[in-house]
């Protein structure tokens, strides 16, 4: 049997991508492996979105390389691709410092694998596909069955934002959004094969404008009458995009979750300019609160980024204080990296790592108290928390509540894929604990 080994970084969208790129091969007859001595390809799927994430790929292929080194000592040929997003940021590059690769390609030409595959020759040696085709990906690789009982679903990729730090609109592209048929086609196979959640995805996904619909509300409202689907999710959202109907079907839709992922950047509106981001932090916190009006139980969370070229103390503290008005359930932050092609990369007054260090710092700091409260906040309620792994201590099981809490009980695993109440008693940081209400 052929088996593949798929590593994946980034983002869900690089998760849902890899997801595909495996049923593309599995079309070829191979099946995964969880270990990479034994996969006859090996799979690296990449994300540039920071320096950090992008120099972790080549410590992975110089791992992969040995792998590949000890099979063919064994006499067994071994494939190397890398997919992802520092593909398509250059993988003519990325071939030159890499040459254990084989193939390289880019996100938007994962249907291509099985042909890239079987026609590779080592003698006519390695290959790059990085181009943006015509045709779209969707329609020939549609997903087919759930992998579990929480699922994604890409409803657009691309973006046209450009936001001046941003790699995505020249790895992903524009802005592509599929056709609701297609999107609530997609939803009910899911449904029907055993998804109870399914996270609708996209880099833009709240300005969706794809073909029958107005917009991305209109197709939770439609997801919402397909029987047995009992949680609707989206992300990421760019604030100032955010329409009234997808704000309201907060109110109207059941299914659809109180947590809405709404990336601020900054509080500052000097910096909010300078990274090309179009609204203010007063606008922002309008959006927030016109959620807040139809769902008062809304959890917010946002991703922050200190450091941006030109960022003041004063500008910093007006993030922190920005981060106190809104009170966040979660959130993601990052020190700012300055990404070849962006025209941050270029601006004057880059920040000293130092300072970047200290402010990341203070931010996390307080964005974890803030975690915490909120977590501390759920104490004594119960909750609908629908199953999803097994725990790491012996008959324990993990799952999420409406606000994406990540929440363990003991409990047996026959529940997993269930949703259950939970009596929360228990609530870090990070997670909560409970007990099963019968
Ligand atoms: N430097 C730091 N963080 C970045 N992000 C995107 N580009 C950069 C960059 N150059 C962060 C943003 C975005 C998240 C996915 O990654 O906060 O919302
Ligand atoms: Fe990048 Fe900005 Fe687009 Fe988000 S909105 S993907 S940060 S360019």
């Amino acid at each position: 049997m052929k088996k593949v080994y798929i590593k994946t970084f980034g983002c869900q969208m690089n998760m849902y991508d890899s997801a595909r790129m495996g049923d593309a091969l599995g079309v070829l007859g191979y099946v995964k492996t969880e270990v990479p001595a034994e996969a006859d390809i090996l799979l690296l799927n990449t994300c540039h979105i920071r320096e950090k994430a992008s120099e972790k790929l080549f410590s992975e292929v110089g791992r992969m390389n040995e792998v590949k080194q000890a099979r063919r000592a064994q006499g067994l040929d071994t494939l190397l691709i890398v997919a992802g997003c520092v593909v398509q940021a250059g993988g003519e590059e990325l071939l030159r410092r890499a040459h254990a690769v084989d193939i390289a390609v880019g996100p938007q030409n994962y249907h291509r694998l099985p042909e890239l595959v079987t026609q590779f020759n080592r003698k006519k040696g390695r290959v790059v596909v990085a181009d943006f085709p015509a045709e779209s990906k969707f329609d020939f690789l549609p997903e087919t069955r759930a992998r579990g009982a929480s699922c994604f679903l890409a409803v657009q990729e691309g973006c046209d934002h450009f936001c001046s730090y941003c790699v995505v609109p020249y790895t992903r592209g524009c802005e592509y959004s599929r056709p609701a048929d297609e999107i609530l086609a997609e939803a009910r196979q899911l449904v029907a094969t055993g998804a109870k959640e399914i996270m609708l995805l996209g880099q833009n996904v709240n300005g969706w404008h794809g073909e029958g619909a107005r917009d991305l509300g209109d197709i939770i409202r439609m997801m919402a009458e397909i029987d047995g689907l009992e949680r609707i999710r989206y992300t990421t959202s760019y604030p100032s995009e955010m329409t009234d109907n997808i704000i309201t079907a907060h109110r109207d839709v059941p299914q659809l979750m109180p947590y809405i992922h709404l990336p601020i950047q900054s509080g500052s509106d000097t910096v909010l300019k300078a990274m090309n981001r179009q609204y203010t932090a007063d606008q922002y916190c309008e959006i927030v609160d016109r959620f807040r009006a139809v769902r008062p139980d809304i959890a917010i969370s946002s991703d922050f980024i200190v450091g941006f070229p030109g960022e003041t103390e004063s500008d910093f503290e007006q993030t922190m204080a920005l981060v106190q008005r809104v009170g966040y359930a979660s959130s993601f932050s990052f020190k700012f990296s300055a990404r070849p092609g962006t025209p941050a990369s270029l601006m004057k007054h880059q920040v000293a790592e130092a300072v970047k260090t200290e402010r990341l710092m203070r931010l996390q700091e307080l964005l974890l108290a803030q975690q915490k409260a909120f977590n501390l906040g759920t104490i004594g309620k119960t909750l609908d928390v629908l199953m999803v792994e097994r725990g790491k201590e012996k008959g324990q099981i993990s799952g999420y509540t409406p606000y994406l809490q990540n929440t363990h009980v003991v409990a047996d695993k026959a529940l997993l894929g269930q949703i259950v109440r939970v009596n929360i008693t228990g609530a870090t940081a990070t997670s909560l604990t409970g007990r099963i209400v019968d």
